[in-house]
């Protein structure tokens, strides 16, 4: 009993989550569902930072004057889904300098094998042929100095990006092997529901902006009209029946997306839509996706105009995280045998 009022009188110590999205120009429904909106939800009970991994962006080429501006639409449009600069830290990366730092350090305890077989360097490569560059090989490691400089406890994530996280562990791994404790070994934190939005064209591929055909993906910007053309023209199956089952992928992604957005299970969606078309699910899934962005919209629309605000956001979550990192980076420093600054 006395244990039990002792550790209710001293509420542990809060986790901490790191997580970052590319700016590239259009931000997915895929981005929201499996990772932005489970950000939200972690603030309260969790310390969080966030971060737009504006580093990472350039392993792609980039037009500046887009860049910059994608850079910021970005920032507004996560302040938009509810990020809240007074609960975390959210900051733009190339505005702290020791994950560009940490990075090379890391580099040289990565192994070229392991490098070699992500899956992700693997498809970027074969799609970007003309410009496989040295960053595109070594993106985990900056991946992993974002993590490891804020001893990250958990990393909200879509599947797509659990093999990274995986080598980021092994990293960390290595390097405290060698050194001692440095880094703590993040958890990954999928969601149950929604880790992997598929194409609404091919629903056996991921939903990704780069694919070329725009009814496979919904932007979160995208207008009313659009979102409802897009989940009209959704591929789905002969059987017409909603409900989860194998071969069924068009509309298991569907259900997958309206239970993420309603909150309602694949059962109560089944059997909300027993004996309905796959006209009607489909129409509903675009209503359901209208209904959720519409505030964002509303909010980025207000906030984007706003760019002293922005700015004030941006660089004071930056001097925060700048401090929080250099700790790590000059622990990390110390323990390889650099001499102090
Ligand atoms: P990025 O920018 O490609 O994607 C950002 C987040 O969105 C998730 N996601 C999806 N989830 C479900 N279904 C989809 N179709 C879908 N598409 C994308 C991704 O899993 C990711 O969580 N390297 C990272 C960004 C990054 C990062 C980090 C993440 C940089 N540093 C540190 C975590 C921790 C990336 O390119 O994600």
């Amino acid at each position: 009993m006395a244990e039990e009022i002792l550790t209710q009188e001293k509420p542990e110590k809060k986790k901490r989550i790191f997580s970052a999205i590319q700016p590239s120009g259009t931000i997915t429904l895929g981005n929201y569902v499996g990772a932005l909106r489970n950000w939200v939800k972690l603030q309260d009970d969790y310390e969080c930072i966030f971060a737009v991994a504006d580093l990472h962006a350039i392993t792609v080429r980039q037009d500046p004057k887009v860049f910059r501006q994608n850079i910021l639409n970005a920032y507004a449009l996560f302040l938009a889904c509810g990020i809240d600069t007074e609960k975390s830290i959210f900051f733009i990366q190339s505005h702290v300098h020791t994950h560009a730092e940490l990075a090379w350090l890391l580099n040289c305890y990565t192994q070229f094998g392991e490098l070699s077989r992500m899956t992700q360097f693997k498809d970027k490569s074969a799609k970007h042929a003309d410009n496989v560059n040295a960053g595109l090989f070594t993106y985990p490691s900056l991946m992993a100095a974002d993590i490891l400089l804020y001893q990250a406890d958990l990393v909200p994530i879509g599947a797509d990006q659990k093999q990274h996280l995986e080598l980021t562990r092994n990293i960390a791994e290595r390097f405290n092997g060698i050194y001692g404790k440095t880094f703590t070994i993040p958890d990954g934190y999928i969601p149950k529901v929604g880790a992997r939005v598929m194409s609404l064209q091919d629903p056996t591929k991921k939903m990704s902006k780069s694919d070329e055909n725009n009814n496979a993906w919904v932007a979160l910007l995208d207008k009313p009209e659009t979102i409802m053309k897009k989940f009209k023209r959704a591929i789905t199956d002969s059987e017409a029946r909603v409900c989860i089952g194998e071969g069924k992928d068009g509309i298991n992604n569907l259900i997958g997306i309206m239970s993420a957005v309603t909150g309602k299970t694949a059962d109560e969606i089944t059997a909300e839509f027993e004996g309905k078309g796959y006209g009607d699910f489909k129409t509903a899934v675009g209503e359901a996706v209208i209904e959720e962005v519409r505030p964002i919209q509303e909010r980025f629309d207000r906030l984007i105009k706003d760019k002293a605000y922005l700015e004030e956001q941006y660089r004071k979550s930056a001097e925060i995280a700048e401090k929080i990192s250099q700790r790590t980076l000059d622990k990390a420093m110390k323990k390889i045998g650099y001499l102090a600054r």
